[in-house]
């Protein structure tokens, strides 16, 4: 009897143990998975994007060729790293369309399309794209863009729980979108959202990894109303609340700060790192108009696993009004550093520098630029930022660098242990900032209160944007991170450099504006292999090994929020469907040949009074610019290129919503005829303009 209960107790004592093990992320198969596998979206919860397969080398990548491919069917930008488990691919696309694969064959196993609204395309500021998937033991997690995330079966792709991740009574003020990976940390689930440049408030929360249950959340903004939210950040709201002023219209905005993409886990810590975005609206002057660093808008916050408190947090740009977001991958190594072993988060976000910070105490050990910044005058002793007081603009424009673009935004950094270097595309580049006069805000739409479109204001704005476009620059960046110094550099012609992968191998994959996917010596930069995809890939690419065969595979989709700059800028290129391409030593798949495009329609007479088209141009930059570019170049459709019969049902798109199934929605609740009118006059002006030129 005895003998027989000691057993029992030695048996529950094991049982115990390994989920002590498992709670301290000991055999968690996500913090180091199979060698052959890539389960997260950063691989592994260092987040490193670093594969430790060795059988394509530079010696034999030039091998590299298709081994098959999936026409995803759509224009849209794909953004997605796909995941790798088990013989099976998965992948997500706009509208969070979601497939497995057989990873071998390209064969479809299952899609599951969660039926996103289109109309819901209107409150992401730059397509509705999506970032990636979580994996968890028989699960796959999506992220939506109308904020549900749901668990779907490995095996089937049937849901097995959704969870509204939006808060119900904010439903009508905020414009919330998912548009980031969930990531899987143990046992829970942890996503964010955006919307800041709509105007939204900022949070993060945990989710149980089996039954979508809430395990705690967290706002990085104060409570509009002055209230407690009875969350996770109660206790230092009266911290964050003190950094910004009494009115302004962060109250009826929300403030921003939303984690819309990176977010990173640290298991020996126990600490999850938020990356948080830019603040809403934009100009500080609408926002906070007493100024104030606005915590925790573009900051690295650090919060402690288990319950969603508090630990620590770096504010990169204080009182940001620039579109800095500081949402980039965020990587965690061992470095050493003046002959000491440091634990280290790095980021490169949009600001323009590289920040190397203790993951422990959230303390600045460096931060150097990548590229020409104006914004930053050096550290103070605590790592605080001195932010030029010249780049704060009123109504008179300013020229700042970087711009809202950023120097190195969401495609994904990675960094190779073996050479100790972090790979990602960079981008120099100015813009012209000004606040718009008399300026009030509309819920759910493009909210900056930026202007200086019109008038001398624009005049002077074209100038100084002709010198910022004068030393625009792009590059494949390989970055020495305890030396903060350029290892080197590969120029590239222009911004939408895809996100980078590192294999033990020494090769560094990146998608390229030359419309290629390419293989870089990561010692060196020298190109081995390059291989014309016929749209540029922006996402980051995976590794994987089956049945003894390393495999690379990449979306590629041009698309996003990089497209629309670039778009905006009068880049178009004629580019392929998006597609999902898998390479193989030896493939010998061909992709066909690309489809021969339309020739551009003349555009009508030029109509309505120059008051009109001023009108329209201010409604055009804050309603319809986001989608269709900046001065109406490019953009999911080119405005100037409209046909005759698109001209004579111009208002039942634009107002009668027609074609909202394609993601063009009504703008009845927002504009009356006149001003659907006036944006149309501004069109045919603009299309006038530079017929027979771009
Ligand atoms: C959230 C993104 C978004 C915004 C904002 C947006 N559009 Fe669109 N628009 C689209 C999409 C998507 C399409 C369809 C593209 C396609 O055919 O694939 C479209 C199509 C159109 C078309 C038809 C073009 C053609 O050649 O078929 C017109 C006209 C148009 N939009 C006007 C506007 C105007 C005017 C505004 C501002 C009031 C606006 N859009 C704002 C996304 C947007």
């Amino acid at each position: 009897m005895k003998l027989r209960q000691l057993a029992a107790a030695v048996m529950l004592l094991g049982a115990c143990l390994a989920g002590a093990a498992w709670a301290a992320g000991k055999v968690d198969p996500l913090a180091s998975p199979l060698p052959g596998a890539w389960t997260s979206d950063g691989r592994d919860y260092s987040a490193q994007r670093y594969s430790p397969l060795t059988q394509i080398t530079a010696a034999n990548v030039g091998k590299l060729g298709l081994a098959w491919y999936d026409d995803l069917g759509t224009m849209r930008g794909i953004e997605a790293t796909p995941l790798y488990a088990d013989g099976v691919l998965y992948n997500t696309l706009a509208w969070n369309i979601t497939s497995a694969y057989d990873a071998k064959t390209g064969k479809k196993l299952w899609t599951y399309d969660p039926q996103v609204p289109r109309e819901y395309g209107r409150y992401a500021c730059c397509e509705p794209v999506a970032r990636g998937l979580a994996m968890s033991g028989n699960k796959i997690i999506i992220g939506t863009l109308d904020g549900r995330l749901i668990a779907l079966d490995r095996k089937t792709g049937k849901p097995l729980w959704t969870t509204e991740t939006f808060p119900e009574e904010t439903k009508d003020k905020y414009a919330y979108s998912i548009t980031g990976a969930p990531r899987v940390f143990g046992d829970m689930v942890v996503v964010g959202q955006s919307g800041g440049d709509l105007g939204v408030r900022g949070f993060v929360a945990a989710w149980d990894v089996n039954t979508g249950k809430k395990r705690w959340k967290f706002f990085l903004t104060p409570n509009p109303e002055g209230k407690l939210d009875g969350e996770a950040s109660d206790p230092i709201m009266d911290m964050i609340r003190k950094t910004w002023s009494d009115e302004g219209m962060w109250k009826t905005l929300g403030g921003g700060a939303n984690p819309w993409d990176s977010i990173a886990y640290d298991p020996v810590n126990k600490l999850v790192f938020v990356g948080t975005g830019n603040s809403s609206p934009h100009s500080q002057f609408y926002r906070s108009p007493g100024g104030g660093d606005n915590l925790f808008v573009c900051s690295i916050v650090a919060l402690h696993a288990d319950d969603g408190s508090y630990a620590w947090h770096y504010q990169l740009v204080p009182g940001e009004e620039w579109d800095y977001t500081c949402t980039s991958s965020m990587i965690q190594a061992d470095l050493t550093i003046d002959g000491k072993q440091r634990q280290v988060l790095m980021q490169a976000p949009k600001d323009g520098f590289f920040y190397v910070l203790d993951r422990k105490t959230g303390k600045l050990i460096s931060a150097k630029p990548h590229v020409k910044t104006n914004w930053n005058l050096g550290f103070d002793a605590n790592g605080r930022p001195n932010v030029n007081p010249a780049v704060r603009y009123d109504t008179d424009p300013v020229l700042v660098y970087p711009g809202p673009g950023g120097a190195h935004n969401w495609f994904p950094m990675a960094f190779s242990p073996k050479t100790g270097l972090a790979y990602f595309p960079s981008y120099q580049s100015g813009f012209v900032y000004a606040r718009q006069e008399g300026w009030t805000p509309q819920p759910f739409r493009s909210n900056s209160g930026w202007g200086g479109y019109s008038g001398d204001a624009l005049k002077k704005r074209i100038e100084l944007q002709k010198q910022a476009d004068a030393d625009e620059k792009a590059w494949l960046t390989a970055w020495d991170p305890v030396k903060q110094q350029v290892a080197w550099q590969v120029p590239l012609p222009r911004h939408g450099n895809g996100g980078a992968m590192v294999t033990a191998s020494n090769l560094v994959f990146e998608g390229t504006t030359k419309q290629t996917y390419a293989a870089f010596d990561a010692r060196t930069g020298k190109v081995l292999w390059e291989f014309p995809t016929q749209s540029a890939p922006v996402a980051g690419g995976i590794t994987y090994m089956l049945d003894g065969v390393q495999y690379v595979a990449v979306n590629a989709g041009w698309g996003g929020g990089a497209a629309q700059v670039e778009r905006g800028a009068g880049t178009e290129l004629p580019r392929a469907n998006a597609r999902l391409l898998v390479f193989k030593l030896g493939g010998t798949k061909q992709l066909p040949p690309l489809a021969k495009t339309d020739p551009i329609p003349q555009p009508p007479p030029l109509r309505g009074t120059e008051a009109q088209i001023q009108k329209g141009a201010q409604l055009f930059a804050d309603t319809c610019a986001q989608c269709h570019g900046r001065l109406a170049v490019g953009g999911v459709k080119d405005l100037r290129h409209l046909t005759p019969e698109t001209h004579a049902k111009f208002n039942d798109i634009v107002l009668g919503g027609i074609y909202k199934d394609k993601g063009m929605a009504s703008f009845a609740d927002i504009l009356k005829p006149e001003d659907a009118e006036a944006i149309h006059d501004y069109l045919i002006a603009r299309a006038n303009e530079d017929w027979g030129g771009k």
